[in-house]
């Protein structure tokens, strides 16, 4: 009897342990999958406005300001609970490629991203004036993007 309870004693603690282990993973799994995602749906909408810049694609006025205006809402949403500390490449290789300094020299990416804001901000005023408009702003969005990557993220 004593044994036995010792037995279901040590396999509950070993139960627990792993579950405490896995929730903490997953919590982690989830950060890195929303902040992934904002950085795609950035890509997504970058993507039309460049094209549009490039002659890729026709330029049209109500596309090129819904891609801006995305583009502004995802720059000036609080999304820091999706970077938590520890959630790093160096404590977590191979899930994220976010570098440790983007922790150790907060507010350094902070402060980009308040560019990355600014120039969001900017595109969204003349998005649809024309294509012209969209040439002359999209260097600082996507300097703003170059600038954080090249500092806080890890080559591929
Ligand atoms: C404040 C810093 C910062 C800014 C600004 C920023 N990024 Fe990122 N980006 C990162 C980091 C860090 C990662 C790595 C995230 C990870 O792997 O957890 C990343 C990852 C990405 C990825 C890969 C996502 C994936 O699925 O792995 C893309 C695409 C991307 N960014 C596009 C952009 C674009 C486009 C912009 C500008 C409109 C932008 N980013 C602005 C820091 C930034």
């Amino acid at each position: 009897m004593k044994n036995g309870l010792k037995v279901f004693c040590s396999l509950v603690f070993v139960f627990t342990a792993g579950m405490g282990t896995s929730v903490a993973d997953g919590h982690f799994d989830n950060a890195i999958k929303a902040r992934k995602a904002v950085m795609a749906l950035y890509a997504w909408n970058l993507g039309q406005l460049g094209a549009m810049a490039k002659g890729d694609i026709e330029y049209n006025a109500e596309a090129a300001q819904i891609a801006a205006e995305n583009i502004k809402i995802m720059a000036t949403m609080n999304m820091g609970s999706a970077w938590p500390q520890g959630s790093d490449s160096t404590a977590l290789p191979g899930k994220t490629r976010a570098k440790v300094e983007a922790w150790s020299t907060y507010p350094e990416s902070a402060e980009i991203n308040k560019k990355l804001a600014a120039a969001a901000v900017a595109m969204s005023d003349v998005a649809g004036d024309g294509v012209d408009a969209v040439r002359a702003n999209i260097g600082a969005i996507g300097g703003a993007c170059k600038d954080c990557h090249t500092k806080f993220r890890e080559a591929e």
